[in-house]
């Protein structure tokens, strides 16, 4: 596992009264992943553009992050958009380059307040540059807040992730800085975007879709999965409870068998 900054063993205290009673503090994941889908159909079922799926999409996101807050969960990192997306008409990619930008603008007073500490992960530099400005801002602006870590995984792809930590281990062992046998999990993790966030307890993806989309390919290997039919723009706090009931109701084994099995 990652020497991470976020502990894996426990979620960081719920408020008890933010918390909704059938919920146990103890049991709350520590890391939130979201695959945010389904924007286009909602806007579709409609009759409206896709990019109005979008913006309804930041609102159910701007609410998921403050509930994870008020629930004590200790970070939310949400797939904005992949390597992938680069495929999608070159307006909706303009706008949804547009609309990163203007959000962090909008938001970052509000991340302030609320002590968000926002990264992206992600290759960043192929963003335009205007974009990679306001991420600069807002990363640097809350990198001392010591409340919820919020990811956004813009450009991002598992697989680009894992070739890039390949290549940067490569270089260090042809410079003879690290020996092969000295390659473990831990230090993989180490060379990953997400370096210092601990793998996602939970997953979430909207929509139905039963795929994982080249999304945190190596974090998510034990993960629990929860997949719900609702399109990302309906997703709301009661659904997110329901996700929550679920995840608590999980025997986590990693791989081991559950105590009640061993016999002792
Ligand atoms: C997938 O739905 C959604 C996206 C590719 C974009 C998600 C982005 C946001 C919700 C904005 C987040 C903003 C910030 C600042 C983090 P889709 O378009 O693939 O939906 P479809 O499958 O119905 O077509």
């Amino acid at each position: 596992m990652t020497a991470n900054f976020i502990s894996s063993s426990a979620a960081p205290s719920a408020s008890a009264s933010a918390l909704p009673g059938d919920l146990l503090p103890g049991r709350m994941p520590v890391h939130v992943a979201v695959i945010m889908d389904g924007n286009g159909r909602w806007a579709k079922q409609r009759g409206l553009p896709r990019i109005m799926g979008h913006r309804k999409g930041v609102d159910t996101l701007k609410k998921l992050l403050r509930c994870c807050r008020d629930w004590g969960i200790g970070a939310l990192t949400a797939y904005a958009f992949s390597t992938e997306n680069w495929g999608r008409p070159t307006h909706e990619v303009d706008f949804l380059m547009t609309l990163f930008e203007r959000v962090l603008r909008q938001e970052l007073k509000e991340m302030m307040a609320e002590d968000v500490r926002i990264q992206f992960v992600g290759n960043l530099a192929a963003l335009p540059e205007t974009l990679q400005r306001e991420i600069d801002r807002a990363v640097t602006q809350t990198q001392a807040n010591q409340g919820i870590r919020f990811s956004v995984a813009t450009n991002y792809g598992g697989r680009e992730e894992i070739l890039q930590a390949c290549r940067a281990i490569a270089t260090q062992v042809q410079q003879g800085d690290l020996n092969p046998e000295d390659i473990d999990e831990s230090l993989f993790s180490r060379h990953l975007y997400t370096a210092d966030i601990s793998d996602p307890d939970l997953l979430i993806r909207t929509s139905g879709e039963m795929r994982i989309s080249n999304f945190l390919l190596w974090q998510l290997a034990y993960s629990e999965f929860y997949i719900t039919d609702t399109l990302w723009p309906d997703f709301d706090t009661a659904e997110f409870h329901q996700a929550m009931k679920a995840f608590q109701k999980r025997d986590r084994r990693f791989g081991k068998i559950s105590n009640s099995d061993s016999g002792d």
